[in-house]
């Protein structure tokens, strides 16, 4: 039985994403943050390749590219993400977005193919595949800024032209389901030689931001005993969290300080304010639960020293479980490209499969990442393990639409 994988055009496929990989070039990577110039100019250039696969394809109010493929019949619906993180890589969400076009144009019909809008999270959390799911409110838009310079979200789509445009809603009962392919972002599949994850969970992200008051004075002058010293505050807690967290975790838990500024920032002031950008990761909501009563309690005992210590939530997003079915489809499809080259795997990376799970079917392919790196322009995937994961991605989605 020929598998309908085997007729995608890999020079075609490779094509487009050296092409996507022009918006926001940097090194080898890209930096291309949600409604930048450059990232706007790619979901105009997709929305361009969508119509020309015969797709009626359109970018609606809150960014997100959708392509809807013409004729009665369910539908597979395919996607990923087209924004990046900051001088980033050029393969995380691109990669799956145009698998889906080449899908759409291989099965020639039954394929609706989407691009969301900031799943890298520069305004918000999980933005695009939210509103399509109906979990964003306008209002949810109005209270939204970008995580780098508190911009407004309105001011971003109105400067994108994308002011007053409808946000798309889904209706689950046009689709079978929803697939997504992504590169592993780590190195579990190349340290075991394998070529292909069938991913069978999700984790949840809980972000907070954490902001330590102390009191501004000088840094020669003022004895240690009296020092209100916002920055010292900061990393002590920093640091019990760590070891508190240490205590409480699971197996494949993660914990990130991935921000922390002190103000004014001066070598001869003591620091009178200083601020944490913080999550944690876990594929269990207990486990999240436990970390987030375990960091009010440490920033309750902070509070009680010199420093005033404030939590603020940013986001929290649910695991999810990837469906069964789905997983069977794609282990089978992984079986028949690529035989013993796969495996099952959990996901400690957010996608946007763990949103439209909430209303439907999802399922999730990884491919290799070349020494585990993401998230940093040198991320990469070979050429031929892109291919054949497009190989293996099309013959599940066929599958997936003839069941
Ligand atoms: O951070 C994440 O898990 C995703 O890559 N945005
Ligand atoms: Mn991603
Ligand atoms: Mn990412």
């Amino acid at each position: 039985m020929s598998n309908p994988g085997n007729n995608i055009e890999a020079s075609r496929l490779l094509a487009d994403l050296y092409r996507l990989r022009e918006f926001g070039a940097y090194k080898t990577g890209v930096h291309r943050p949600t409604f930048s110039a450059e990232d706007i100019e790619s979901r105009r250039w997709l929305a361009q390749r969508m119509r020309e696969a015969g797709l009626d394809a359109h970018i609606d109010g809150i960014g997100n590219v959708l392509g809807r493929s013409p004729g009665s019949g369910r539908k597979l619906l395919l996607g990923s993400h087209l924004e990046t993180q900051n001088h980033a890589g050029w393969l995380d969400g691109a990669m799956g977005v145009i698998y889906g076009l080449e899908v759409a144009r291989t099965l020639g019909g039954g394929i609706d193919v989407a691009a969301w809008a900031d799943e890298e999270g520069h305004y918000g959390s999980f933005l695009g595949s939210r509103s399509f799911i109906g979990e964003l409110s306008d209002a949810d838009v109005d209270a939204s800024r970008n995580r780098y310079d508190a911009a407004p979200l309105r001011g971003a789509l109105a400067r994108c032209g994308l002011a007053g445009i409808p946000r798309d809603r889904c209706d689950p009962g046009r689709y079978v389901g929803y697939l997504e392919a992504h590169i592993e972002q780590a190195d579990d599949l190349e340290s075991r030689k394998l070529k292909l994850g069938v991913v069978t969970s999700i984790v949840g992200i809980r972000q907070f931001r954490i902001r330590v008051e102390g009191l501004q004075n000088h840094a020669g002058t003022t004895r240690m005993a009296i020092r209100r010293d916002a920055g010292l505050a900061a990393v002590k807690l920093a640091v019990a969290i760590d070891a508190r967290f240490s205590k409480v975790c699971a197996e494949r838990s993660v914990w990130t300080i991935g921000r922390m500024s002190l103000e004014p920032g001066a070598l001869s002031v003591i620091p009178g304010g200083a601020e944490i950008g913080f999550q944690f990761r876990d594929a269990d909501d207990l486990v999240l639960a436990r970390f987030e009563a375990t960091l009010e309690a440490l920033v309750a005992e902070t509070s009680a020293g010199p420093c005033t210590v404030a939590l603020h939530n940013l986001s929290r997003s649910r695991p999810s479980v990837m469906d069964a079915r789905f997983q069977e489809v794609i282990e089978r499809a992984a079986e028949a490209h690529a035989p013993r080259l796969h495996q099952r795997m959990p996901s400690g990376a957010g996608h946007d499969a763990q949103i439209l799970a909430r209303v439907m079917p999802a399922g999730m392919l990884f491919v290799p990442s070349i020494g585990g790196v993401s998230h940093h322009w040198s991320e990469d995937t070979a050429d031929e393990d892109i291919v054949l994961g497009c190989q293996v991605f099309t013959t599940a989605a066929a599958d997936l639409l003839a069941a």
